[in-house]
Order: C-alpha cells, then structure tokens, then sequence
C-alpha cells in the first residue's frame, strides 16, 4: 500500500530561486539562508520518496484572472518550468505520476472536495524554488512530483479548516492506492510577508514562530485560525501559510491516532527579499 511517511514544508521566495540560479549562495546576503537547508539536502538524498505530493500556490503563471481553481490537481505527465519576473528559472522539467494523482482526483472528489483537474500546467517559483532548496541543483529531479495548486491569490481563499480537513482527505486516498509507494507530502509558501501597499515589507517573527510551534504540537487548533488573523498578523501574502496546513492533515498522528510526528529539522531566517523564511521537516512516527 502506498504511505506518507513525512511532510516538507518551506517559504517559495523567488528571489531564492534567483540566488541558486545566479550563483549567489554563497554571498553574505544568502550564505546564512542556504546554511539552513544544508541538513535538508542530505535528509532528502537520505530519505528519497518515490512520489513527493506538492502543494504549493501558482502566481498567476499557469492561472490568470480568466480562471481561478480553488483546488487543483496535477494529472500531467510532466511540467514545464516558468515564471513571472526573472523568467522561467533552468532547473529541470518536473516529472508527474498521472496513475496516483488521477487515484486521488478520484478518492478525494469522492470524498467531497471539488477539485479541478489539471492536464496541462506550467509551474512557477512556488513549485520549483522548494525542489531546489530540497534537492539542490540536479540534472534531473529525484522523484515524481504531483503539483497541487491552491488559490491564495486572489479573495475568496480557502479556510485553513478546508486545507487541514483536505489533507486528511489526501491521506485516505494515499492509503487506498494499490503500490507499494513511500510519499512525501509538501506545504510550502509563508511565512509572514506582505509584497505591497503601505504595510510591504511586513514579517513578524513572534506569529511565524508560534505558527512553526502549534502547527507540530496542536494542528487541529491552528486549522481554526481565521484567513483574517492571517492577513493583519502576518500581511496579505501571509495566507499562503494555508497550504501548510493540507501537509499537515495528512500526518499519521491526525489521522491514524499515531504519535506526533519527529521534528527532523526546523529552521527559521528573516528576511530573504520582502519574506520570512520557514521551514520544517516532520517524519512519521
Ligand atoms: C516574494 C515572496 C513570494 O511568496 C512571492 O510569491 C513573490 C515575492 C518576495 O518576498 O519577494
Ligand atoms: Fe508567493
């Protein structure tokens, strides 16, 4: 049967993905940054999925305004890089699994999320700058990648509620597909940032660090939160701190009465662009 046995999570600055691509790492500005994913590089040669599940927001590259999929699903064979601002980053194409992402298009519409199902998407900063904070600069990427898009863009946004009560969702129906697949699930974006209007430049250390702390020890009260808590604590672009939550609920410990999970790493670095940087890996226990 296939299992997830741990969950990723990390901010999608693009100006990181720029650094990696320039060869800036290892200036002053970013050494202290890319410091921190050193541990997480060796965890993923270590612990190698056979399938990572993505979820992570488009920025308006594949949707523009003319569609906005709350929920979407990756069923593609592959994915072509692109993005705003710097242009499509030169990492490698990123290779799909169309059998277990139609699997859980399946289970998980069965079970009553609407989501939109997506055979032709290009992938922006928001996919491709964790794979390169995670696996570092490949010829080709580790593993299969299924791209789960969620609207954090453009109001009105998912409740944190939906996003943890989806990632249950997603560990049932990971649980029901037929092959013997070791799966990591990803929430990326966040922490705190705001990118415009008088507040740009916003990060606050205090929410993105008791966020980091109730998201391993009490998730189920985190999912309570309201968007707006997001938006005045942690700026307009703080929402897409959601997507962190969908991982979450897919833990064993929210859904099979296991242990918390093991915090692996954590790691946390103000300010990379506009954004706090955050991130955590968590193993199954
Ligand atoms: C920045 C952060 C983002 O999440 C994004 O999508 C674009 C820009 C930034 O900090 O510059
Ligand atoms: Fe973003």
């Amino acid at each position: 049967m296939a299992r997830i046995t741990a969950s990723v999570y990390t901010s999608h600055v693009p100006a990181i993905g720029a650094a990696i691509d320039m060869d800036k790492t290892h200036e002053s500005y970013w050494q202290p940054l890319f410091k921190g994913y050193e541990f997480s590089k060796q965890w993923m040669k270590n612990n190698t999925p056979d399938v990572i599940f993505l979820v992570f927001n488009d920025h308006a590259t594949a949707f523009s305004l003319d569609m906005i999929p709350t929920f979407a699903i990756g069923t593609a064979a592959q994915y072509t890089p692109a993005d705003e601002g710097w242009g499509p980053r030169p990492v490698p194409v990123v290779q799909g699994h169309p059998e277990l992402a139609a699997h859980i298009a399946q289970s998980v519409i069965q079970q009553d999320f609407d989501l939109t199902i997506v055979n032709k998407m290009d992938v922006d900063h928001g996919l491709t700058v964790p794979l390169s904070l995670m696996c570092g600069q490949p010829q080709a990427w580790p593993c299969p990648v299924i791209p789960f898009a969620v609207n954090v863009v453009q109001y009105p946004v998912p409740s944190g509620q939906r996003c943890f009560n989806l990632g249950k969702a997603i560990a049932k129906a990971v649980q029901s597909f037929d092959a013997d697949l070791n799966i990591h699930i990803w929430g990326t974006g966040g922490m705190s940032h705001q990118l415009q209007g008088p507040r740009a430049g916003l990060i606050n250390k205090e929410f993105d660090n008791a966020f980091l702390d109730q998201l391993v020890a009490d998730p189920a009260s985190l999912a309570q939160k309201p968007h707006i808590d997001y938006v005045r604590e942690a700026g307009s672009e703080g929402i897409e701190l959601v997507m962190w939550l969908i991982a979450r609920g897919a833990m064993s410990d929210v859904n099979d009465g296991k242990a918390s999970p093991k915090v692996a790493h954590r790691f946390y670095h103000v300010p990379a662009s506009n954004t706090a940087v955050g991130h955590l890996i968590l193993e199954n226990a």
